[in-house]
């Protein structure tokens, strides 16, 4: 399964990323660790020291289009279309781009590493969510096999606008019990539903007060679950993180199992019949 974690800055996207991937790492899942966002946090939560030489998917953007025989000036939506249906990209049998796009951390842990970088893309050729094609397109073809992806998301609704996270079977959004944190969770539902795509709610940092009760009014059972504020989300150490929230996560990826999906060939129709209106 392909899950991603997105919403507003700060909110938790990186640490909810790091907790799901530790749980399933802990529960003898395999994980596939995917950071898009411009900070590299969940890289870093993860323990991987980034150097110039880590291998990222914007430096191989070039050997993505090679590796599918597709001229550097196709179009990701043109490359996805027509591949679509048909893997490219394999976890358990690894292919040779994923082979080098991928960090091995472990035996039950693979890091991919957007790098959507700062000052190079001021005086580079490529906005930033253009430097997210690749992974667009990576998504989009890939056969994750026995593994569970995890996809920490960029910060905003953008991302969500361009389709990067169109691919992931689940979206985790992570609403904050905030007056603005509600209005956003709005727009989110609206985006999501427009397009199909599946998607839920997690309350982070959750506290009793009117905001989280109100969310749980208007969103219903889009709301999968809540995680209380803890100070052991500060070290980087899973055995600090309270066993509470060690419980809110199982519950969050069994509510994500649960969902009835709408597949993926059914979203991506869907983007196509919205583009072509
Ligand atoms: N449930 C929680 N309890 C306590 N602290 C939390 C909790 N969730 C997140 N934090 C803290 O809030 C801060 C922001 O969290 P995090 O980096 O995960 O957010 P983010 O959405 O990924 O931010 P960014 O948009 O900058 O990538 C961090 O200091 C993190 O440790
Ligand atoms: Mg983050």
């Amino acid at each position: 399964m392909k899950i991603a974690v997105v919403w507003k800055w700060w909110s938790g996207k990186s640490s909810i990323s790091r907790l799901l991937t530790q749980y399933l790492l802990n529960n003898h899942h395999k994980v596939c660790a995917i950071d898009s966002d411009h900070n590299m946090d969940f890289t870093d939560l993860l323990w991987y020291d980034f150097i110039s030489e880590s291998p990222t998917f914007k430096w191989l953007y070039d050997e993505l289009f090679q590796y599918l025989e597709e001229s550097e000036q196709a179009k990701a939506r043109d490359v996805i279309k027509k591949h679509l249906g048909h893997c490219k990209f394999f976890l358990d049998d690894m292919d040779d781009f994923s082979e080098k796009v991928l960090v091995r951390q472990s035996d039950s842990l693979e890091i991919g590493i957007v790098w959507l970088g700062a000052e190079d893309v001021i005086s580079g050729g490529r906005c930033a969510h253009g430097i997210s094609n690749p992974l667009k397109i990576y998504l989009t073809l890939l056969d994750e096999g026995s593994r569970d992806v995890v996809v920490d998301g960029v910060a905003g609704v953008d991302m969500i606008n361009f389709w990067l996270y169109h691919a992931c079977d689940y979206l985790i959004t992570v609403v904050e019990p905030s007056r603005n944190s509600i209005k956003v969770a709005h727009q989110i539902k609206k985006l999501c539903e427009m397009s199909d795509v599946n998607y839920g709610f997690v309350v982070n940092k959750y506290q009793a007060n009117d905001y989280a009760h109100q969310i749980y009014e208007e969103f219903g059972d889009k709301v999968i679950g809540s995680i209380a504020f803890d100070d052991g989300l500060f070290a980087y150490d899973y055995n600090k993180v309270a066993p509470t929230v060690k419980e809110s996560i199982a519950h969050i990826y069994q509510e994500v199992n649960n969902y009835q999906w709408f597949s993926l060939v059914e979203r991506v129709m869907k983007l196509e019949s919205l583009k072509n209106l």
